[in-house]
């Protein structure tokens, strides 16, 4: 019989056990009102348009198609096995130059199976395990944590404060890599919105990290997969968009504008590559060679469909997201608001929370240690859940924060769903003023 020993050493990571504890109570207790998953709210789901989609795609591939195949046609071989790097990249280029100023070869983009693959691919493809180390902001996405342990990859957390990635730890951490006879090859960071703190990178330090990254010779994975929504301020410049010297690796994702049940994400990778032969190849056909190896394309159809709605907008999605934006800038608003109200006497009691200016997520500290038994506690008694920041981290940290996802409820539910916390916390916070 087999071992779970004799597995992928990753499956054995506490991170794991982290995630099945937080699934399981999650499960236990359906009714409870739930500030734990980062999903966009699925009344922006219209998935019957969005098939209608796939007609505007196939009638638009069908007029630009030098073959003069029928829509029919067109569906037929969108139906058979597909481009590697994706049949719509022509169209994913004319949005990213429209609505993030990203300007970039059509050629460097390949369409992945959501950010998830996206992110797998380049670290599968930039990354030597046991020599070279992924840089990560601390706390992090565990997506990209859990596919670089899944990888054998080392990981080496670099320290966040409200704005997001600490540059002087960054620099400690590269020395340090770099001392140990190892490659700091690639950071991972959130510039927008991040998950899970819900801070955002500075226009300042946005430059700065480029040039930290050319004088120290690594790159940077950025991962945008919340920047368009923005509530409040001008939405600052991406990573990639002020890269000048092809430093950055860019991940996105249809998860949120669209919905996620698409799978459809891209990746952005212009990077030359010096070949055997002294050929100059790039980087994004490399990782084509690793995708072909995995998932060979990414749905056609469902491609197709993305492609599609991006022809109805124009190349576009900027009004198309505007409805959400408000919806969940509302969102945000009422949990301020309902924490504001519940906690009143939040700065005696030390309690704090950041106001995110995007993204889904809201960061809330504590004056005490959160454990999983308080958690458990929440759910079964008080019916709300949340998710302890603890689960985030790599390194130490975020033992007294919880992160607040408001993107899943109304504006009711997040209401009573901060009654409830305040319920569950009040004693606790009493008991501590006591002593
Ligand atoms: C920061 C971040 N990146 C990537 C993803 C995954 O996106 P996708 O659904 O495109 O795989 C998520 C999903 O929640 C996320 O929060």
């Amino acid at each position: 019989m087999l071992t779970a020993r004799s597995l992928n050493p990753a499956l054995e990571d506490p991170l794991l056990d982290t995630m099945n504890f937080l699934n399981e109570v999650t499960a236990r207790y359906p009714d409870a009102i739930s500030f734990a998953p980062g999903r966009p709210h699925d009344a922006f789901f219209d998935v019957r348009a969005s098939l209608a989609a796939l007609d505007v795609y196939t009638e638009h591939a069908s007029q630009s198609d030098p073959l003069r195949r029928s829509p029919d046609q067109v569906l037929g071989a969108i139906a058979q096995y597909g481009r590697t790097k994706g049949i719509i990249t022509g169209l994913v280029r004319t949005m990213l130059r429209h609505d993030e100023g990203i300007d970039v070869d059509e050629e460097s983009i390949v369409v992945t199976v959501g950010a998830q693959e996206a992110m797998m691919l380049v670290l599968a493809t930039v990354l030597r395990p046991g020599e070279d180390v992924l840089l990560v902001a601390d706390p992090t996405y565990i997506g990209i944590s859990g596919i670089a342990r899944v990888l054998g990859l080392g990981l080496v957390p670099v320290s966040t404060g409200p704005s997001g990635l600490d540059l002087a730890d960054l620099e400690r951490r590269i020395a340090a890599v770099r001392a140990e006879g190892k490659q700091p090859k690639m950071l991972y960071v959130i510039p927008d919105f991040s998950n899970p703190h819900g801070t955002s990178l500075a226009r300042a330090a946005r430059s700065r990290l480029l040039e930290l990254s050319r004088t120290h010779d690594f790159l940077i994975l950025e991962d945008n997969a919340y920047g368009l929504f923005a509530y409040d301020l001008e939405r600052l410049p991406t990573l990639k968009a002020l890269d000048r010297d092809r430093r950055v690796v860019y991940v996105g994702t249809f998860s949120k504008i669209l919905y996620p049940g698409l799978r459809v994400g891209f990746l952005i990778a212009d990077q030359a590559v010096a070949l055997p032969g002294g050929h100059t190849g790039l980087l994004a056909d490399e990782i084509a060679k690793v995708k072909s190896m995995t998932s060979v394309n990414t749905s056609s159809i469902n491609q197709a469909i993305v492609g599609g709605l991006l022809l109805e907008h124009s190349g576009t999605f900027l009004p198309y997201i505007r409805e959400k934006c408000a919806f969940y800038g509302r969102n945000r608003d009422a949990l301020v608001a309902s924490l504001s109200r519940h906690f009143p006497d939040a700065a005696r009691s030390g309690i704090s929370w950041n106001v995110p200016s995007g993204g889904f997520f809201l960061t809330l500290t504590l004056p005490f240690e959160v454990t999983g038994a308080l958690l458990l506690e929440s759910a079964r008694d008080f019916g709300v859940l949340w998710v302890p920041m603890r689960y985030f981290y790599l390194g130490p940290g975020g033992g007294d924060q919880i992160r607040l996802a408001f993107s899943y409820l109304t504006p009711a539910e997040i209401e009573e769903g901060v009654a409830r916390l305040a319920r569950l916390l009040a004693p606790k916070l009493h008991e501590r003023r006591e002593t």
